[in-house]
């Protein structure tokens, strides 16, 4: 085949975009394909494929002598070389009209893909069909394309892309939520010669170092933790993205977090216009208008402290919560980060300044003596969507909370050291990536967004 005529189905709709499709009329053209839907009537079959370049299907127009159209059955993959007809007045904008057609590969009754609607349930159990569905197709793209402007922005903002580690000694968060990893369960510290090596829970305190010599960094990869919650919202293995930028206070993290969420949102959005069409209409109607908002309405910025009179009006006014005990201290429950986000904001919120002893140990300890520079990004629907904080650059500071906190200081010198040596004011945070999938489509399972799901009493394969 000459390559120059190897066109996907992408190529097609992106011409019809630009307007150029018509140079392609009468053009002998070849595609391969699973079939998504195909209709025989006797005379005329019309046979729809996708080669995976876009959501929506190539229709192929075949005749009664086509023994290969006439036998694709849904999920069997073909190839057909046939002429292109644009057709601008159909619900196609073209069509193949076949000359040549292949069965590549048939399907028999093993498949289990049918045209009637399947549950999300179901469909976890077969990660490796589900994305041939439409649903499981438009989100796995639109995964990889929110990636790919996580990348563009930050190199565009000339952020270093930093690897962290994916096996770690250390507990980033100090929540021992941590999966532990030996050769040998037998000599657990042989392998290392460390007591403890587990998978990360966040990159953070490893791309810390190198924000402080680069100035602007991130590390974006899987992190895993053990959490025992059975909820849409976690899995034991996702991914995060953590910038960590120096000379940043909290109001400097909270701008390049809005921008950020906000350039990335808007690209995809364009990029993925079949995709974002489909769940538009399949999955969430709201979507396109709280999207529009996110991008559009500046984020408000709220203190804790505030946060929690709000709740504390809302109980007076009859408001019931479960957790309905509400005072300084409070480690907000999801039913209170909706509450001020669905009813009260009605969008986004930066949550700042949190009381010191429910964050972490590295937050930089305001004045008050109480609360921390500490920001995480509410969002309606989803809850928290990013983590983060100034980080605490005085040692001596730093070194009494991990005292307090009865932390291993030895293991984390190496850590505390970088506040004695050319220290520097910065702040970073943690996005977690599936739960931006779930906010760009609308899905509202975290399992739904991941290509093999692992959380909590829940793995295939
Ligand atoms: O708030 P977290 O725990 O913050 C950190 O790990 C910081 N070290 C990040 C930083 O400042 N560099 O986690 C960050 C985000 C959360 O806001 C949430 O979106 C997501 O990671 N996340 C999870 N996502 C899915 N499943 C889980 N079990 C998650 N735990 C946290
Ligand atoms: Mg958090």
């Amino acid at each position: 085949m000459d390559l120059t005529e190897k066109y996907t189905i992408k190529d097609l709709f992106d011409k019809v975009e630009d307007k150029t499709i018509s140079e392609l009329e009468g053009k002998e053209l070849t595609f391969g394909g699973y079939t998504k839907n195909n209709r025989f009537s006797g005379t005329i079959g019309f046979l729809n494929i996708n080669d995976g370049s876009c959501f929506l299907p190539l229709q192929i127009v075949y005749g009664p002598s086509d023994e290969a159209c006439k036998a694709a059955k849904l999920g069997a993959t073909v190839e057909v070389k046939g002429t292109l007809h644009v057709t601008p007045e159909a619900k196609q904008p073209f069509e193949l009209h076949a000359t040549s057609s292949t069965l590549v590969g048939d399907v028999d009754e093993t498949y289990p893909l049918q045209k009637k609607k399947t549950s999300y349930e179901y469909l976890r159990s077969i990660p490796q069909w589900r994305m041939k569905t439409n649903t499981f197709n438009a989100v796995f793209r639109v995964r990889s394309t929110l990636a790919y402007y996580i990348h563009e922005y930050f190199h565009k903002k000339g952020f270093l892309w930093i690897h962290t580690p994916i096996l770690t000694s250390n507990d980033c968060e100090g929540e021992g939520q941590t999966f532990d990893v030996y050769a040998d369960v037998k000599k657990p510290t042989e392998f290392f010669n460390k007591e403890n090596v587990h998978l990360t829970v966040s990159g953070q305190l490893h791309v810390e170092p190198f924000a402080l010599t680069y100035g602007k960094v991130y590390t974006f990869g899987p992190t895993f933790r053990a959490e025992k919650s059975n909820t849409t919202r976690h899995a034991a293995e996702f991914w995060m993205v953590e910038p960590e930028f120096a000379w940043a206070h909290l109001s400097d993290l909270c701008d390049l977090e809005e921008d950020f969420l906000k350039y990335v949102v808007k690209k995809t959005r364009e990029d993925c216009k079949q995709d974002m069409d489909f769940f538009a209409k399949w999955i969430d109607k709201d979507l396109p208008s709280r999207l529009d908002e996110f991008v559009e309405k500046p984020f408000k910025r709220v203190k804790y402290e505030e946060a929690i009179q709000i709740l504390q009006d809302a109980v007076k006014n009859g408001h019931k919560f479960e957790v309905s005990d509400i005072k300084f201290g409070l480690d907000l429950g999801s039913e209170h980060e909706r509450y001020l986000t669905e009813q009260v904001f009605k969008g986004p919120i930066f949550l700042t300044d949190y009381p010191k002893d429910i964050k972490a140990f590295y937050m930089k300890q305001n004045d008050d003596g109480r609360t921390v520079g500490a920001v995480d990004l509410l969002v309606p629907e989803i809850g928290e969507l990013c983590g983060g904080s100034e980080r605490e650059a005085d040692y001596n500071k730093l070194l009494t909370r991990m005292q307090e906190l009865k932390m291993n200081i030895p293991a984390y010198q190496w850590y505390l050291d970088l506040r004695k040596n050319g220290s520097i004011p910065h702040s970073g945070f943690g996005l977690g990536f599936e739960r931006l999938v779930m906010l760009v489509t609308g899905m509202d399972n975290i399992r739904d967004t991941l290509p093999y799901p692992r959380c909590y009493k829940d793995m295939e394969f």
